[in-house]
């Protein structure tokens, strides 16, 4: 992505069967910002991303990066386009070494007398540089992940799409069922890749975190945009207003004689 854009969608889509999960969305994030994207259960926060993400075709609108339109037909595709997504499911092997999961599908193969051969020891540092630019405390880059944290399995997914140079981030709900402490360092991870000039999304239920990390937040109510407002300028009273429609509700009584 260039220095001032950015992704934008717009007017889009996606319907699953009788349902609009998405209606006309618009949504975009600049370069180097933290855009949050909140809503309640069904609002369509999920679909939005792994639309983005390439794991569902838009039944209308467009995607576009820096002005020019794409099509992420998988999610490989938009990997391979910078915009790397860390699903709520979080996908990393459990049964694999740290150093092994950020290097999944992408191993440094090496040929030895004309036999490839997988290049541990240049995975286990380029592994352990990525964790410490994060600040990601794992001892141990040999153990398997299922022994990690959850606050350090969301690092080791965020180093994943570091390793692949990823400009974009989108991360659902990364602080859900962490312990305080793990939340810290999660929403830590969000500052520093915007330190690094990364753009993030984050969807969270959770309205104090996303007023702690984010330049933007959007809102979605049931699969349509309800707002966009500037961390800065709001307070998280008028984004659970914009959540529940209370706001819209109350406007509408005001104006009521
Ligand atoms: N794969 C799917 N098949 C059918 N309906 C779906 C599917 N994914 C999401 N939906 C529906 O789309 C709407 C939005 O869901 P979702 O994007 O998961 O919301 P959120 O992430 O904001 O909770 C809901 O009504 C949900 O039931
Ligand atoms: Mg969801």
């Amino acid at each position: 992505m260039s220095q001032d854009l950015k992704l934008s969608m717009r007017g889009l889509v996606k319907r699953f069967g009788g349902v609009t999960a998405l209606d006309a969305v618009d949504f975009e994030v600049r370069r180097g910002e933290v855009m949050a994207l909140v809503g309640d259960n069904g609002a369509g926060k999920s679909t939005l991303i792994k639309t983005l993400a390439g794991a569902h075709q838009p039944d209308g609108g467009r995607i576009e990066l820096d002005g020019r339109e794409v099509h992420f037909a998988t999610p490989q595709d938009a990997w391979s386009r910078g915009v790397a997504t860390i699903f709520q499911e979080l996908a990393l092997a459990g049964k694999m070494t740290v150093a092994d999961n950020i290097f999944l599908g992408r191993e440094i193969i090496r040929p030895v007398a004309g036999v490839p051969f997988l290049d541990r020891r240049a995975m286990q540092r380029r592994s352990r540089e990525l964790l410490d630019e994060l600040d990601v405390e794992i001892p141990d880059i040999q153990i398997w992940v299922e022994y990690l944290s959850g606050g350090q399995r969301q690092g080791v997914a965020i180093a994943r799409a570091l390793n692949i140079d990823a400009d974009l981030i989108v991360m659902d709900e990364p602080t859900a069922a962490l312990a305080v402490a793990e939340v810290r360092k999660v929403l830590g991870f969000i500052k520093t890749l915007r330190a690094q000039g990364k753009s993030v999304i984050l969807i969270s239920h959770n309205i104090q975190d996303v007023f702690e990390v984010a330049d933007r937040i959007t809102v979605l109510r049931r699969g349509r945009n309800a707002g966009l407002v500037d961390t800065a300028a709001a307070t998280p009273e008028d984004v659970v207003g914009l959540i529940t429609g209370a706001s819209v509700a109350r406007r509408t009584a005001d104006a009521t004689p």
